[in-house]
C-alpha cells in the first residue's frame, strides 16, 4: 500500500502542489475523467482556507479502505483560530473575509465523506473521502 503524502500548505503555490499530488494520487488508485477534477478542486479549495483563514497548515493525502470500498482520503489541518460556528461555516455565501462562501460547502458537495473538526483558538481538521464507483 502506498504511504500517506504530506504537503505543507503556506502559500499559492504549496495549494498548486497539494492539487496536483492529490490529482496524481487519484490516478493511481484508479479514478479517472471528471473524478479527478472534483477531487483536486476540494483538495484546492481546503488548502486554500488554511492560507486565508489559518495561514499555515497541512494537506495530507493517503488510500482510504471501508469494506469493500476503496477511494482516497484527505485532511487538511492546521492550528489557525478555528471555526465558531460550523453550521453557518458550511451555509453557501457565508464567509468572514468577503470571500465568494464556497469553498466549504463545495469541497462538501464534491466529496463522499466529509468532516470537520474545530476548536476556536486550537484549530481545524477537515477530513474527506471520495470512494471510487
Ligand atoms: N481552516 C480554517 N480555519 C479557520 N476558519 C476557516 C477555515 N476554513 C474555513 N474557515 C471559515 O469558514 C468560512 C467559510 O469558508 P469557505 O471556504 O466556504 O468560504 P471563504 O473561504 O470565506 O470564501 P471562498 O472559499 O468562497 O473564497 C470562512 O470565511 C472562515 O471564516
Ligand atoms: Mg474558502
Amino acid at each position: 500500500m502506498q504511504s500517506e503524502t504530506r504537503v505543507a500548505v503556506s502559500s499559492a503555490a504549496d495549494i498548486v502542489t497539494a492539487r496536483q499530488k492529490g490529482r496524481a494520487l487519484a490516478m493511481e488508485l484508479g479514478f479517472d475523467g471528471s473524478d479527478l477534477t472534483l477531487i483536486a478542486t476540494a483538495i484546492s479549495e481546503v488548502a486554500r482556507n488554511i492560507v486565508d483563514h489559518a495561514t499555515e497548515g497541512v494537506v495530507r493525502l493517503a488510500p482510504t479502505n471501508h469494506g469493500s470500498k476503496h477511494g482516497i482520503q484527505i485532511v487538511a489541518e492546521d492550528k489557525g483560530p478555528g471555526i465558531s460556528d460550523v453550521t453557518l461555516a458550511m451555509q453557501y455565501g457565508y464567509s468572514t473575509r468577503k470571500g465568494l462562501g464556497v469553498g466549504l460547502p463545495g469541497a462538501k458537495w464534491l466529496m463522499d465523506e466529509f468532516d470537520i473538526d474545530t476548536r476556536v483558538g486550537e484549530g481545524t481538521k477537515i477530513t474527506m473521502k471520495k470512494w471510487l464507483r
